[in-house]
């Protein structure tokens, strides 16, 4: 199931990047007012992102990283596999995708890297370096 593919190279990293950039404009936080974008590349090649959708049911809000993987879904369908993911805010602070998000990306992309703001500047984290033992039934 896990297909192993090289790691991204720095030019689709950077691309990866720039389209979290631009969506992240769409996001609707006006509850945090921290605007989150996210760009997924699949191991076909094809990128898909999302922004983070806020809900005045707090709970309700869905993060840009799901979004980008649920829009990659809809219209592909399920058999797909992430291959990596970039996350960006526009606050320039640190942000790696919450604990639900890293369940998701793993359940699609089981051997996924990830690019995201550390504490310490640019990060890239294995999925797996994230989430360790994350959950799968089968
Ligand atoms: N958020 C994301 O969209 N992705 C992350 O990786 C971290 C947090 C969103 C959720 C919420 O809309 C806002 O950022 C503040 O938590």
């Amino acid at each position: 199931m896990t297909k192993k593919k090289a790691k991204p190279s720095n030019a689709v990293r950077k691309n990866l990047e720039k389209a979290a950039a631009r969506v992240m404009k769409n996001a609707h936080a006006p509850y945090s007012n921290f605007h989150v974008g996210s760009a997924i590349l699949l191991t076909n090649g094809k990128i898909f992102t999302g922004c983070n959708v806020e809900n005045a049911s707090y709970g309700m809000t869905n993060c840009a990283e799901r979004t980008a993987i649920f829009s990659a879904v809809a219209t592909l369908g399920p058999k797909i596999e992430i291959q990596a993911v970039a996350v960006t805010n526009d606050h320039g602070v640190a942000c790696s995708p919450c604990g639900a998000c890293r369940q998701v990306i793993y359940e699609f992309g089981p051997n996924a890297t990830i690019y995201f703001q550390g504490s310490d500047g640019p990060r890239q984290a294995h999925i797996t370096e994230l989430l360790p033992e994350g959950f799968r039934l089968k």
